[in-house]
């Protein structure tokens, strides 16, 4: 079994895992995508994909997946099984097309794979490594062809220099995750350890390329039916 990254004294926060690999709930790749209701067969590209959890939400969408990750996680027994996926018209999916890549690589090396879609495509999406988030951001407003959406901690929309970015940036919509999610490293995960309870809150930002109005807030919540709760129907 994998040994779990411990976690400092009375602490909530995990020791820094050394790529970033934190992993979000499931429920929150089907909920985002569910709420973006972008068009099939829109191209969204995940370049920090780790185990695909996003990409699961994007290809359930009926979207047209594709992942990197400077360590090609897919291979790990924790990975998201991509041959049990199918879209809401009840299709199953194949793979998404995935390549290991370093996203901060200059030229075309973040981009190793000339297959459709890659050099260009419409939508970049992440749960990014968040020391170096920033520069994340920046280089998907250069690469993505329409939309922007990474997984950020709430944080994001206060402090100085950083709000000033914010405001001259194409920012759509901010939705703060509810309820507030797990966070673990996967190595936690791997290892069994219970990972629930998170300490930091996130949300979901939307960058819509050309956008100038005033940024809208719409709360991304964790469905009933994910919750555990049964659903009552109409
Ligand atoms: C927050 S995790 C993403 C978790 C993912 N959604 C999942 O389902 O496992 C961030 C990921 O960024 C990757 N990463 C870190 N630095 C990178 C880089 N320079 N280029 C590409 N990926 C990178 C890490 O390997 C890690 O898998």
């Amino acid at each position: 079994m994998t040994k779990a990254p411990a976690r400092a004294r009375n602490s909530h926060v995990w020791e820094r895992d050394k790529f970033d690999h934190y992993v979000e709930p499931e429920w929150i790749g089907n909920a985002l995508f569910g709420a973006l209701d972008l068009p099939v067969g829109t191209v969204v590209l995940d370049p920090s994909c780790g185990w695909g959890r996003l990409l699961r939400g994007a290809q359930t969408a009926g979207l047209y997946a594709l992942g990197s990750d400077i360590v090609p996680r897919w291979n790990d027994k924790e990975a998201v099984n991509f041959q049990t996926v199918r879209n809401d018209r009840g299709v199953l999916c194949l793979r998404p097309s995935l390549v290991q890549a370093d996203w901060f690589a200059s030229g075309d090396d973040w981009c190793p794979s000339t297959a459709p879609g890659w050099r260009e495509p419409q939508v970049v999406a992440s749960n990014p490594p968040y020391d170096r988030a920033e520069e994340f951001l920046e280089l998907a407003l250069t690469r993505a062809t329409m939309m922007v959406v990474l997984i950020l901690p709430l944080r994001w929309i206060a402090g100085d220099r950083r709000t000033a970015r914010l405001e001259t940036s194409p920012l759509y919509k901010l939705m703060p995750i509810c309820p507030r999610p797990s966070m673990p490293p996967g190595s936690a995960i791997a290892s069994g350890t219970r990972v629930e309870g998170g300490k930091v809150d996130f949300g979901v930002f939307v960058w819509l390329k050309g956008y100038r109005g005033a940024p809208q807030i719409e709360w991304l919540r964790k469905p009933a039916v994910a919750r555990g709760r049964r659903v009552r129907s109409a």
